[in-house]
């Protein structure tokens, strides 16, 4: 599936539209339809769930979007979160350097990344040098002339209060993740966690991208679900921390696969060679998606030491430094960081739940979502409009536990293909023989067999489903 296809389905079936449409949209902006806000927030609430609620070792936190400054300028991103940019003087499209360099790399097979690279840090010259020296072309036009490489800010600018002087420029977060960091005192006192442990947060980041797209691949406003989780640092338990990378790589693989159901074949482990890290990082995997346009990272696993902890701990003067009840030891902990896209998340459940089936004459598309992240879990559907009254009968007894649907309008056959194209698991169809004997049919979404169930049952039947 290409993904301007999967752009039209999930613009016609209610999952993602184009913001601000009416007003001809804004560039690279989405709005989540009833099906899509309804996806998002249970592959967040599936997410919380696997990392938050069944772990004893995690806790939940909600911070602003609208920090002080200070959090930006000591976290580098204030100056140091930026993007390097440059123009084909042919076709003036405005280019990526860094990007262009790893799509070189990746299709001509010549991965030899020059020794210098080092993903953000690298000076633009050490760039150039080596675009020049591989002959390296636009992708639009196939020129080789570019203009100089120019660093782009990527945090996103706003001002608080009346004035707009420079004393109130304020920043819009571009990741949760200080959020936890300036909170790590506090968390600690209040929660009464222990070394090891972790803290989540989900919520939205904003970042000034100079090449979104790809649908909500990337996009200047977004959200993420993050975790900083706090271990042992290297002089205190020598090792550990890499143990700790390597366990939490394995459960946010086995989430996708176990929770979501993302099938193996479309993921892919990338570890960051040394070059590629940044200077504080111990280790950095990434689990890439094979999106209709390429392989792509989906989930970013850092160990990122006591860089972040350390640094405001410095230009904030307070206490950062945990205690150690049980070996009276203080020190800074490290932290491994996995931060995956609740956007990006969605796209890959929709490209891999899509799929196709012949009906006769004619394709019809079917989403097969897992029912635990399906955004409706039941339809239920009058046989014939008379059976109205009882159908909504069952409508409320189910939409008591789960999010249905109710259609009544055409052939059943036609209903049914509509709920596949949404992906609702099961169908129930309402007719009135059966409704006599307190009982109704239902029908599997993936294998069109149907079943009679009692309407007493039809809560457990559906829990035991999934849904
Ligand atoms: N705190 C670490 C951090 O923010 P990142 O690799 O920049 O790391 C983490 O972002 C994840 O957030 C990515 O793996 C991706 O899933 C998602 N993400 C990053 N930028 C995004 C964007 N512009 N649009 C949508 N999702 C994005």
């Amino acid at each position: 599936m290409e993904m301007k296809d999967m752009v039209s389905y999930a613009g016609s079936h209610g999952f993602v539209y184009q913001g601000s449409e009416i007003y001809g949209g804004l560039a690279n902006s989405w709005d989540y339809g009833p099906m899509g806000s309804l996806l998002k927030e249970n592959l967040k609430n599936a997410w919380i769930k696997a990392f938050v609620q069944k772990r004893a070792d995690m806790t939940l936190l909600d911070s602003s979007i609208l920090m002080n400054p200070q959090v930006w300028i000591t976290s580098w991103h204030v100056g140091g979160f930026s993007d390097p940019l440059m123009d084909c003087r042919a076709c003036k499209q405005r280019l990526r350097a860094d990007k262009l360099i790893e799509e070189y790399a990746e299709t001509s097979g010549d991965d030899e990344m020059p020794k210098e690279w080092a993903g953000e840090s690298t000076p633009p010259e050490n760039l150039t040098q080596y675009i020049n020296e591989k002959g390296i072309k636009c992708p639009f036009c196939g020129a080789k002339e570019f203009t100089d490489i120019r660093k782009f800010g990527l945090m996103f600018k706003t001002s608080q209060g009346v004035t707009e002087d420079s004393a109130s420029q304020i920043y819009l977060r571009p990741e949760t993740a200080q959020g936890i960091f300036i909170n790590f005192a506090q968390i600690v006192r209040t929660s009464r966690r222990k070394v090891p442990f972790g803290v989540a947060q989900v919520g939205k980041a904003f970042r000034n991208e100079i090449t979104p797209g790809n649908f909500v691949f990337r996009t200047r406003e977004f959200e993420q679900m993050e975790i900083e989780y706090f271990c042992e640092p290297e002089s205190i338990a020598p090792g550990k921390h890499l143990e700790c990378h390597a366990k939490w790589k394995e459960d946010c693989w086995n989430f996708l696969i176990d929770t979501i159901g993302i099938r193996p074949e479309s993921l892919r482990f990338r570890d960051h060679g040394p070059d590629e890290l940044s200077f504080y990082s111990a280790a950095t995997s990434d689990i890439e998606y094979k999106f209709p346009f390429g392989w792509g990272e989906l989930w970013g696993i850092a160990d990122r030491t006591d860089y972040d902890l350390g640094a405001h701990m410095k230009e904030s003067k307070q206490d950062l430094s945990y205690f150690d009840p049980f070996t009276n030891q203080k020190y800074i902990p490290y932290v491994i960081e996995p931060s995956v896209g609740l956007n990006r998340l969605m796209l890959v459940t929709m490209l891999n739940a899509y799929d196709e089936v012949e009906s006769g004459e004619w394709k019809r598309a079917i989403l097969r979502f897992k029912p635990s992240v399906a955004p409706v879990k039941v339809a239920i559907l009058p046989l014939v409009k008379k059976l109205s009254t009882e159908a909504k009968s069952v409508y409320s007894l189910l939409s008591e536990h789960f999010v249905c649907e109710y259609d009544e309008a055409g052939a059943i056959g036609k209903r049914y293909y509509r709920m596949d194209e949404i992906g609702v698991p099961f169908s129930i169809c309402i007719d009135s023989e059966n409704f006599e004997q307190k009982q109704v049919t239902v029908r599997d979404r993936d294998t069109g067999t149907q079943e009679t169930v009692k309407i007493d049952d039809l809560v457990e039947f559906f829990r035991k489903k999934g849904c």
